[in-house]
């Protein structure tokens, strides 16, 4: 840590009492896969769905981060932990703030989703691995991604020469290459419901 003699100052509305006045929970849904998987197509829909619900919501996003908080950063191993642990402090963050936060970031290595999780608390960090295999992302390839990283104009692309690391106990898998997006999202929001989340 850089910063010394700073002292944390205690707000009197705490998270509890922001959840009280929303009527659910406040958690991180944490959507980690390969690109193309559908984190950000699933993320908007499931969103969409708690939003008519009356739950308070905030996508934080892959690409639009790396428009704005994180535009200093690249994507070697060092730039992605980085990246990745802003994002870990702005969900936690929002959280506190009573929000149900949907992030999704393709987050390939394992401990540093391990580091969000540890930051926090128990049941506040629910883990969704978008699970399609290589061969689909890449036939989807809805950002044309995957054929520059083929050509040599990406390097370092997950999946092709970088690794993706499968989360080992993930709350939920759900398989966008053998489900479609509806039984997706009805399955996502079933977890909210039968875990407590919704109320
Ligand atoms: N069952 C499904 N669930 C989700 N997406 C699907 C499904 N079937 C097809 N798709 C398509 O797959 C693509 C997924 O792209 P999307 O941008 O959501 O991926 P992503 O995981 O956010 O990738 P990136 O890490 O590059 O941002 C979309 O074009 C979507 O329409
Ligand atoms: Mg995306």
């Amino acid at each position: 840590m850089k910063a010394t003699n700073i002292v944390w100052h205690p707000s009197k509305v705490t998270k509890e009492d922001r959840q009280k006045l929303n009527g659910h929970k406040s958690v991180v849904l944490w959507f980690t896969g390969l690109s193309g998987a559908g984190k950000s197509t699933l993320s908007v829909e499931v969103e969409k769905e708690l939003h008519q619900r009356g739950i308070r919501t905030y996508i934080l996003d892959g690409d639009n981060i790396r428009h704005g908080l994180n535009k200093d950063l690249g994507f070697s191993a060092e730039d992605r932990k980085e990246n990745i642990r802003r994002i870990g402090e702005v969900a936690k963050l929002m959280v506190d703030a009573g929000i149900v936060t949907l992030t999704a970031f393709i987050s390939p290595y394992r401990e540093d989703r391990e580091m969000v999780r540890q930051l926090l608390g128990e049941k506040e960090f629910i883990e969704i691995y978008v699970k399609c295999s290589l061969e689909e992302c890449e036939r989807r390839d809805p950002k044309g991604l995957y054929k520059k990283a083929r050509a040599g104009e990406i390097k370092g692309f997950t999946g092709i020469d970088d690794p993706y690391e499968e989360p080992e106990n993930p709350e939920l898998v759900v398989e966008t290459d053998k489900q479609t997006l509806e039984e997706s999202v009805k399955q996502v929001i079933t977890y909210l419901e039968e875990n407590g989340y919704l109320k």
